[in-house]
């Protein structure tokens, strides 16, 4: 059931409750409560799988929501950050697709019962109406929407009356403490959802009363154990979907809350033993150098005291006495399981989204040819000449590019086919519909020695011989090939029939 309130200022609490089993199995405390943060998603459904260690997709993040909703223990579901799109401005062309993803994205958590959202900035900027209608159609709550409001949504989980207030960037203190004094009559538990800069979410967790802070806006991939700010802990959870943030909460006091992650101490002793190895280092230096014995004997102290810290870290865990939490970080690799729901949903949006475009850019000529311009003319054109190159190529990852998007229904989606076409958005070339009949797919000879319709036509006007690092990066760039090493990538394409003579037979 879901049970939620949103509530303008002063505020009453609803009364529903999820049930309240406090057994685990292994003899371990039950946690009273579990925060599920994601941040920062930006329309993100799937990775697009070109990278070495693909990361994420809405259906594996769907998965682990289910798993833990079907836990005893309460679950309260957090976003924050920018949600449904990862740009400010939309081109034009690309207004309808981003806005199925959203619609996509949307009707997908509505379906995992989010508990309440804090878009951001980019969320924000998309024209008026377009926002407004998948507001409108949101089962769960966004706060913070427009400049000033400052909501407090109450939800029960459990026991426990958990508050949850909006603040975004720049949200004046004052505002934001008074929505807090408000949220904290007749609460267990105070979060404030953030968008902006480390320093906002500081500010904001150093109000009086926040227990903890999700922190959206921050742009980062790798996910971060929380940190401390005021008496409030600061959560974060990547972005992209690449992941979730899972903190088990145990309230039994009204202090603040102890740190009981293993992440976080793994993080810890990772960080001192770096200063500890970098300072040795350094004094072992001094010592060999003509440095003041009384700064020497200062370091040597503070090297002293980091390994009393770091010794520390090997006793046992902290107890769970009074409040606690344990957070972890729960990636999302390939070998995740799946929402077969969600995965279909995803799926059907795919084919959506390329027979939308198909039909939406039927028209879209080429780019005329400018008068120094030469046209594109597709790989077979060239193996006319360049047989063994040709029969090389076909067999090569660039000769079947175009196929792998089109297993994936994703050949028209306007986010993939750029860097799995020869000459996209070129003069004489291809764009999403448009590729001389199937010439132009995959990453042909032209992606690399350049437009050929002069040479194919007279051999004697050249064609560029090599190709430099500049052309390959436009393709295989750090998002989309994360292990590119030009010399090594280059080598490989350097073979008896394409650029080494053909084996004999
Ligand atoms: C138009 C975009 C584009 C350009 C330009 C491009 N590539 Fe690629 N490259 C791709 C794509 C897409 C793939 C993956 C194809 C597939 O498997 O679907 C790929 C795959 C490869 C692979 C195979 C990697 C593997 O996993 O086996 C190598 C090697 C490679 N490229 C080298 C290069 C080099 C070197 C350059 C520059 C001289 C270059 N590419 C230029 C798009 C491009
Ligand atoms: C900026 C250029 C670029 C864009 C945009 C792009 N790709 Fe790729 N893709 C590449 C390159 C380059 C590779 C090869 C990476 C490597 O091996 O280092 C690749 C590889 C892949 C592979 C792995 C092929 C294999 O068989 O191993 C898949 C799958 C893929 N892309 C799908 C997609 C999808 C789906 C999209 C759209 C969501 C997309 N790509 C958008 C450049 C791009
Ligand atoms: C991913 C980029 C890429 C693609 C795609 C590609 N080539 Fe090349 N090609 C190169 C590189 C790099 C060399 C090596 C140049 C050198 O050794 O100086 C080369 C060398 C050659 C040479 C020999 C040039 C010389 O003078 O030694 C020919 C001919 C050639 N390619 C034709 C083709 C044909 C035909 C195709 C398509 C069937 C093709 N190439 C596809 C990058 C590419
Ligand atoms: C009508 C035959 C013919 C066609 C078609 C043809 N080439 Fe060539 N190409 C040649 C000849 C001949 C040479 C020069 C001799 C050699 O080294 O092979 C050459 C040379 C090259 C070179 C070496 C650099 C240079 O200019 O000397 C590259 C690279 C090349 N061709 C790429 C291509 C590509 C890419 C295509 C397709 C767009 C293509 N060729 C189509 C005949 C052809």
């Amino acid at each position: 059931m879901r049970c939620l309130l949103v509530v303008l200022a002063l505020g009453l609490a609803a009364g529903c409750s999820r049930g309240q089993s406090r057994e685990a199995p292994d003899g371990k405390p039950s946690p009273t409560l579990r925060l599920a943060v994601v941040t920062d998603l930006k329309g993100y459904l799937e990775p697009c799988g070109c990278t070495s260690r693909p990361l994420g997709g809405i259906d594996r993040l769907a998965a682990q929501i289910r798993a833990l909703r079907g836990s005893s223990v309460p679950l309260v579901v957090l976003m924050a950050g920018d949600l449904f799109f990862d740009t400010d401005a939309l081109e034009p062309t690309r207004v309808d697709q981003a806005n199925r993803n959203a619609s996509t994205l949307l009707e997908i958590l509505d379906r995992l019962e989010v508990d309440v959202a804090l878009p951001g900035r980019r969320d924000r900027a998309q024209p008026r109406e377009q926002i407004a209608r998948l507001q409108t159609a949101s089962e769960f709550p966004w706060l913070a929407m427009k400049k000033g409001d400052t909501e407090v949504v109450r939800i029960k989980a459990g026991g426990l009356r958990v508050a949850v207030v909006g603040a975004r960037p720049g949200a004046e203190r004052d505002v934001v403490m008074a929505a807090v004094g408000t949220a904290q009559a007749k609460t267990d538990l105070t979060i404030a959802l953030v968008y902006g800069s480390r320093r906002d979410a500081n500010r904001i967790g150093a109000i009086d009363g926040v227990d903890f802070v999700v922190h959206g806006g921050l742009d980062q991939d790798a996910p971060v154990p929380p940190h401390r700010a005021g008496d409030a802990w600061v959560l974060h959870a990547g972005r992209q979907g690449q992941g979730l943030t899972v903190i088990d909460v145990y309230r039994k006091t009204d202090e603040a809350f102890t740190d009981l992650s293993d992440w976080s101490r793994k993080e810890r002793i990772r960080q001192l033993d770096a200063q500890i190895t970098d300072l040795s280092g350094k004094i072992s230096e001094w010592e060999r150098s003509e440095v003041d014995p009384a700064d020497l004997r200062a370091q040597s102290d503070r090297l002293a005291e980091l390994k009393t810290q770091r010794e520390a870290l090997n006793g046992p865990p902290p107890s769970t006495q009074g409040n606690a939490f344990d957070a972890k970080w729960v990636e999302l690799p390939k070998e995740a399981p799946t929402d077969e729901e969600v995965t279909r949903l995803m799926r059907e949006h795919d084919k959506a989204v390329n027979q939308a475009n198909r039909e939406a850019f039927a028209d879209l000529a080429p780019r005329a040819l400018g008068p120094d311009d030469i046209a594109y003319v597709g790989s077979a054109a060239c193996g006319t000449c360049h047989n063994p190159a040709y029969v090389w190529w076909q067999s090569h990852p660039h000769g079947h590019a175009y196929l792998t998007l089109q297993t994936r229904n994703k050949e028209f989606n306007l986010d993939c086919v750029g860097c799995h076409v020869t000459g996209y958005d070129q003069p004489g070339g291809s764009t999403v519909t448009h590729n001389l009949d199937g010439a132009l797919v995959n990453v042909g000879c032209e992606s690399c020695h350049g437009p050929g319709a002069a040479h194919t036509e007279n051999p004697e006007i050249g064609m560029v011989a090599d190709a430099p690092e500049s052309t390959c990066l436009p393709c295989h760039n750090e998002e989309h090939s994360d292990q590119f090493d030009y010399d090594t990538y280059r080598k490989t394409l350097i073979v008896p029939g394409h650029g080494l003579p053909p084996a004999q037979p």
